[in-house]
């Protein structure tokens, strides 16, 4: 029902607009909210689509709904960020027997037949991991810092942001020796990742990094280790590390509050629609389309990461790039 499948904005499918069905995830970071905007600006009346807006709330059932809804108004395009990447496949079959084109956007579906949809279009979440992870190795060694003790405030536990960041993680743990004292989920939201900071520095006294797999974790870590009465920075107790690149996120790694930051990029409106005419045209579009993610940092200590073979530069965030 639409009840159950959270807010539903617009609806029905009208001549020759296009009608797009949108399942989101949620709102639960400024990210989220980036990405909304883009889909809903791309997808405009304006532009000639009539946009059905799902926010499922974090929850994978609400999205189910909602495409079933989107199936049962015959909408032309399917599009869903999905929360986890399994338990798709039942309601993806379904949109493929109605011959509704679905295509993935942000983090992945893991699907036993890939015609369930006509491409996907996102991050890859592993090679951010690795490169803040190279990131780290290089700039402890620049500092002589002795030990690593680090702390992983996780995504969403199964979403692939989550999955590619924490793998990335734990092989750099593994590679570098550095000592992973703690792990555990912050749902992607400050609340959370304030939350699970405090307890953390209750359990340990000697975190002296914190991977915080987005911004908004990121902003409740800091605020939970200045309340704490620690310090975040080059030269203070902890070294936050994040994701995203969010207006804030990078204002904050300008003042060093974040140290580092690992770009994800939001903007995908623009990238579906160039799906959605390309399968319009008749065309087959990529199936699987990686997007481009540079790596911001506090201070210049480390110009570029490596990683298999290939060098990504590291941007020092100054007040031009603010
Ligand atoms: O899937 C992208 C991730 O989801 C972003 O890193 C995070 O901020 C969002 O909630």
């Amino acid at each position: 029902s639409e009840a159950a499948s959270g807010e539903t904005e617009a609806a029905g499918n009208t001549g020759d607009v296009i009608t797009v069905g949108f399942s989101q995830v949620g709102a639960e970071s400024d990210w989220r909210t980036a990405n909304s905007e883009s889909m809903k600006s791309t997808f405009s009346t304006e532009n000639g689509y009539n946009l059905i807006f799902d926010d499922a709330q974090q929850k994978q059932e609400n999205q189910i709904a909602a495409i079933r809804n989107f199936i049962q108004q015959e909408v032309d395009y399917i599009v869903l960020a999905p929360v986890t990447e399994s338990g798709w496949d039942t309601v993806l079959q379904e949109a493929k027997d109605a011959e509704i084109p679905v295509i993935i956007v942000d983090r992945m579906v893991n699907v036993s037949d890939d015609s369930l949809y006509a491409a996907w279009v996102g991050s890859n979440f592993k090679l951010e991991g690795q490169k803040a992870c190279e990131w780290l190795k290089q700039y402890a060694a620049a500092k002589n810092m002795s030990e690593v003790n680090i702390v992983d405030i996780q995504g969403t536990i199964g979403a692939s942001a989550q999955i590619g960041r924490t793998e990335a993680l734990n092989e750099a743990v593994e590679a570098n020796g550095w000592n992973l004292l703690a792990q555990q989920t912050g749902e992607f939201t400050q609340a959370k990742g304030q939350e699970v900071m405090e307890s953390m520095l209750k359990q340990y006294d000697n975190i002296n990094v914190v991977y915080c797999e987005n911004d908004n974790e990121a902003f409740g870590a800091i605020e939970a280790i200045k309340a704490a009465g620690k310090t975040v920075g080059p030269d203070g107790d902890i070294l936050v590390m994040s994701f995203d690149t969010t207006k804030q996120g990078i204002t904050d790694t300008l003042s060093g509050d974040i140290i580092v930051n690992t770009e994800c990029n939001p903007l995908h409106g623009p990238r579906v629609e160039q799906i959605i005419k390309q399968l319009q045209a008749g065309e087959t579009p990529e199936k699987q389309a990686y997007v481009e993610e540079g790596i911001y940092a506090h201070g210049s200590d480390v110009a570029s990461v490596s990683i298999d073979g290939t060098d990504y530069e590291v941007t020092e965030v100054t007040q031009d790039v603010v």
